[in-house]
């Protein structure tokens, strides 16, 4: 099924979704009135592979574009290699009027937002994401943000792109594990903004929807609901005063748990698959806080688990990783704050939650996966 393109407007940010997203680019730089050799492209090895060439074929003016490359993944999201790109723009002569294009995942947009946002006190950028996370979350909303040494997003401004084109033919050469890694998002819009999405989606086990083509109905039907979602928060709350924080579900737990993992000897958790671990944790504190009946949190738990894969925290790991959940950006006068919900579709937002009720928490997760 061919998606058509449609322009949904987040805090007047056009986002061009469909199979001729792309078709845009070029009439959107043109608008910009920007001198051609201004223009960059952040990619990494990947993009700059599976995605570049595409872009190209659909973008005349951006053949002359400079390419600036990062090696992939989250251990490029440094203030170290902000400094790398800000001192190869720099150099190149890159002004106040360059352009930079972010050609990737969330890793790119996050460290490419960031960039433009401090070079010379601002640039205009575009987001061109290419995984489902940023697809479906990070390429939209203005959040850009860099790790400092193990704590995520630490360091970050607000700083909108000026187009984000939203081409899914891209997820076509996207490992799976990666697009696991997004459906994470995706389930966590559903669960705090839209009941009938996850009553559809847990009908469906994660490795049967992975196993649809990108071109498949329920795809076009979840990407979409979940960009107008997210579109709707980040519009009625950019600077997450309040109702963005619904957007923060699993979250909390989730970052803490994907530094550390960073850290452990295993695999590093991706941050769906770790966001997909704190909304296990966030559904157990819902239940217990906020209302959440047992069956709802038993679906919630039970298809997470089965779609996701295992990473258990053993007794001697959980004070580091309580360490890591107390220096979580959601705090206030001392309180750690979650986003919880009362019901699927339902949010609620600054709950605080004590060390022990987190440590419930986590004993909880650990149980659903020897269970
Ligand atoms: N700013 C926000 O609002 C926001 C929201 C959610 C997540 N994030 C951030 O996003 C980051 C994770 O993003 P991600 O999951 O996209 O990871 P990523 O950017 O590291 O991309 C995942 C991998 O896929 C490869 N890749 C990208 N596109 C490809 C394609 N089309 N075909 C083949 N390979 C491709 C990349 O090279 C990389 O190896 C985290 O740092 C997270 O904090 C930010």
């Amino acid at each position: 099924m061919k998606i058509p393109s449609r322009i949904i407007t987040i805090d007047r940010t056009p986002i061009y979704v469909g199979d001729n997203a792309l078709s845009f680019v070029d009439k959107v730089i043109r608008s910009m009135h920007l001198g051609h050799d201004g223009i960059y492209i952040l990619v990494d090895k990947n993009t700059r592979h599976y995605c570049l060439p595409v872009l190209l074929e659909q973008s005349a003016l951006l053949a002359g574009a400079r390419l600036l490359e990062i090696d992939g993944g989250e251990d490029s999201k440094t203030i170290a290699m902000a400094g790398k790109l800000w001192n190869e723009l720099l150099a190149s002569g890159a002004s106040r009027e360059s352009l930079l294009v972010n050609l990737g995942g969330g890793v790119i947009s996050d460290l490419g937002g960031f960039v433009t946002a401090g070079y010379k006190r601002g640039i205009n950028y575009l987001n061109i994401p290419t995984t489902l996370m940023g697809q479906s979350d990070a390429a939209i909303g203005g959040k850009t943000a860099v790790n400092l040494g193990s704590i995520k997003n630490q360091i970050g401004f607000f700083h909108a792109a000026k187009s984000v084109f939203i081409f899914p033919g891209f997820l076509n050469t996207l490992p799976k594990d990666h697009m696991r890694s997004g459906m994470a998002e995706i389930i966590k819009c559903a669960l705090v903004g839209n009941a009938r999405l996850w009553r559809r989606i847990r009908n469906h086990p994660v490795t049967e929807i992975l196993s649809l083509p990108v071109e498949h109905a329920f795809w076009h039907e979840m990407l979409t609901s979940t960009i107008k979602y997210k579109n709707m928060v980040v519009v009625r709350d950019y600077k997450e005063n309040k109702l963005r924080k619904v957007l923060n579900f699993g979250h909390t737990i989730g970052h803490a748990l994907e530094a550390y993992s960073l850290l452990d000897s295993r695999k590093p958790l991706l941050h769906g698959e770790a966001v997909a671990a704190g909304m296990i944790c966030a559904a157990y504190l819902s239940h217990k806080k906020t209302g959440l009946m047992a069956p709802d949190m038993e679906a919630i738990t039970t298809y997470l688990t089965d779609g996701f894969p295992a990473y258990s925290v053993d007794s001697l790991s959980m004070p580091a990783v309580m360490e890591l959940i107390v220096h979580d950006k959601k705090r206030k006068n001392g309180h750690l704050q979650f986003t919880l919900i009362s019901k699927p579709g339902n949010p609620v937002i600054n709950i605080s939650c004590d060390q022990e009720e987190i440590l419930e928490a986590l004993g909880f997760f650990n149980a659903t996966l020897s269970g």
